[in-house]
C-alpha cells in the first residue's frame, strides 16, 4: 500500500491553488503515464511532480480537478481485485476522499462524462501546458461537448491558462515537510558516496579487478537501504578520461590507481531528488597535478556556498565561483595570461569555456532539474543587450533570481581539461566537478549533502579507513 499520506499538506497546497485560479477558474492536473520500455514491459512507474506535489498519491491513471470554491475531486483506478492480484493494491475512490482529504473521487473511467459537466459555466481551464503528451487536445475535445451544450445555457471557457506559472512559483520555495525529506535524501546519498569511495580504495588495495559498474552498485545498495526509491536520475561513474564526458552515465570502463573518479549520483526519497557530485583519487591519493586542479575547485565551489544566502542573486553563486576557477587556471598556466589578460579580462571574454562549460547551479526538488523561474519576476522588462564573445549573437539578459529562504539549489564547479594546444600535459584528461545541495536560510545556507567529505585531505583520510 504506497497511498498513506498526511493529506493537510497537500490539502494547503490545493487551498492555495484554488485562490489562485479567478472567480470561475478551474485546474486539472494529470499524473504521467506509466511508459512502455520494450515488448510487454513498462519503464519503473514515477509520478507526474505536479500531481504528486498537491495529493501525494502515486498510482497511475489519475487526476486531479480544483476549483476555485477549493473544492477538489481526484479521478482515480477503481477497486478491482482482479487487476490488484496483478499490480498490486489501489485506494480507490472510495477510501480516496478521507485518506488524501479530497472532497470528492471517482472511477478514472469516468473522466470523460463527468468532466465535460465540470468544466460548464467555468471562465478559465488551466492545466500544466507542455508537460503531458496530448492533453491540448483532451482538454479542446472536452471544450466540445460544452459547447454542444451551449444551447441548454451551458457557457463553456473562454480562456486556458498555464498551471505551471502558479505550481512553479510555489514548487520554488520548500516548505518544512519538503526540507525534511529532502535533508534524508541528501544524507542518503552522501553515504552512497562514502561508501563508494571507500570501496573503491578497498577493491584497489586488495588488487582485484575494479570496474565503474562495481562503483554504481555501491551506490545503488546504499540508496535503497535508506529507503530510497531509485536514482533520481541516471548516476555517472565516470573514471579517468571518462569524467571529462559531462553527460556519461556509469559504464564499464576499468578503475585505475592514480587516476580520478567522478561520480555524479543522488538518490530520490518520497518524491524528492537529491544531487552530489563528488571527484576522488580510485586508490585514495591524489596525485600533485589532481590536487592542483583539485584545490581550485573546492575553493570555487566555497566561494559559491559564501555567495549563496538571501537577497543574493541566482548568479551571483556562479560568478564566484568562474572567478576563483578563472584564477586558478591563470595561476596553473591552463590559461596562457599574455593571451587571455587579467581575471577580468578572462571573464568578459568567456576564455575559461573550454574548461569549464556549464552553469554552477540548479533548481533541486521533486525534479533533479526542478521548476521555478531563474529571473527575478517584478524586473523582467529589465533587458540589457550584449553581444556574446564567443558566439557572436546579441543575448537579452535579465535580472536574475533573488535568493529566498526555503529555495534549494546545487553548487556545481568542475575543470575539465582535455588535451590541446599549449594545455600543460600533467593536466590532461582530469575532470573534477564537486556539488552539493544548498538550502537557501535566513543566515546564508544549509549544504544538505555534506555527509561526505569534500576536503581533499578529509577524502584521503576516509577511503585510508
Ligand atoms: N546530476 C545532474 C546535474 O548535476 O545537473
Ligand atoms: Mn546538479
Ligand atoms: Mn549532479
Amino acid at each position: 500500500m504506497n497511498s498513506v499520506v498526511t493529506p493537510s499538506v497537500y490539502m494547503q497546497r490545493r487551498a492555495q491553488v484554488a485562490a489562485q485560479l479567478g472567480p470561475d477558474g478551474i485546474a486539472l492536473v494529470p499524473t504521467a503515464p506509466e511508459r512502455p520500455r520494450n515488448r510487454d514491459s513498462d519503464y519503473l512507474y514515477r509520478h507526474d511532480s505536479y500531481f504528486y506535489y498537491l495529493t501525494g498519491f502515486k498510482e497511475p491513471n489519475a487526476w486531479l480537478v480544483i476549483a476555485s470554491d477549493g473544492k477538489s475531486t481526484l479521478f482515480c483506478q477503481p477497486k478491482e481485485i482482479e487487476h490488484e492480484i496483478w499490480t498490486g493494491y489501489r485506494l480507490g475512490p472510495e477510501a480516496a476522499t478521507g485518506a488524501l482529504g479530497i472532497d470528492a473521487a471517482h472511477a478514472a473511467t469516468e473522466l470523460e462524462t463527468r468532466l465535460p459537466r465540470m468544466l460548464e459555466n467555468r471562465d478559465i481551464v488551466w492545466f500544466p501546458f507542455a508537460v503531458h503528451d496530448g492533453i491540448e487536445a483532451r482538454v479542446a475535445g472536452w471544450l466540445d461537448k460544452v459547447r454542444a451544450r451551449s444551447r441548454f445555457g451551458a457557457l463553456c471557457p473562454e480562456q486556458q491558462r498555464d498551471l505551471c506559472m502558479v505550481l512553479d512559483e510555489m514548487r520554488l520555495v520548500k516548505d518544512p515537510h519538503e526540507q525534511d525529506i529532502m535533508r534524508r535524501a541528501g544524507a542518503i546519498s552522501a553515504r552512497a558516496h562514502a561508501r563508494a569511495m571507500q570501496a573503491s580504495a578497498r577493491a584497489l588495495r586488495e588488487g582485484r579487478d575494479l570496474r565503474e559498474y562495481h562503483l554504481d552498485a555501491e551506490l545503488l545498495h546504499e540508496f535503497r537501504m535508506g529507503g530510497s526509491q531509485y536514482p533520481a536520475y541516471a548516476s555517472i561513474v565516470a573514471a579517468g578520461a571518462n569524467a571529462c564526458v559531462l553527460h556519461y552515465a556509469a559504464d564499464a570502463a576499468p578503475v585505475k590507481a592514480g587516476e580520478l573518479v567522478l561520480i555524479d549520483a543522488g538518490c530520490e526519497l518520497d518524491g524528492y531528488a537529491s544531487d552530489i557530485t563528488r571527484t576522488f583519487p580510485a586508490d585514495g591519493r591524489f596525485t600533485p597535478a589532481q590536487r592542483e586542479l583539485y584545490d581550485i575547485v573546492h575553493a570555487s565551489q566555497e566561494a559559491s556556498v559564501a555567495a549563496t544566502k538571501p537577497g543574493a542573486r541566482f548568479d551571483d553563486p556562479h560568478d564566484a565561483a568562474v572567478r576563483v576557477l578563472v584564477q586558478g587556471m591563470l595561476d596553473t598556466g591552463l590559461l596562457d595570461r599574455d593571451k587571455v589578460g587579467t581575471v577580468d579580462d578572462a571573464i568578459e571574454s568567456r576564455a575559461y569555456f573550454p574548461f569549464y562549460m556549464h552553469r554552477t547551479s540548479h533548481w533541486l526538488g521533486m525534479d533533479v532539474h526542478d521548476c521555478g523561474s531563474y529571473l527575478e519576476p517584478a524586473q523582467l522588462n529589465d533587458v540589457t543587450e550584449r553581444k556574446d564573445p564567443l558566439s557572436g549573437e546579441i543575448v537579452k539578459r535579465r535580472p536574475s533570481r533573488v535568493l529566498r529562504p526555503g529555495m534549494v539549489l546545487t553548487l556545481e564547479p568542475g575543470l575539465y581539461v582535455r588535451p590541446g594546444p599549449g594545455v600543460p600535459e600533467r593536466f590532461h584528461h582530469i575532470g573534477i566537478r564537486i556539488e552539493d545541495d544548498a538550502l537557501v536560510t535566513e543566515a546564508g545556507c544549509e549544504l544538505m549533502s555534506r555527509g561526505v567529505p569534500v576536503a581533499a585531505d578529509e577524502i584521503e583520510a576516509l577511503m585510508r579507513e
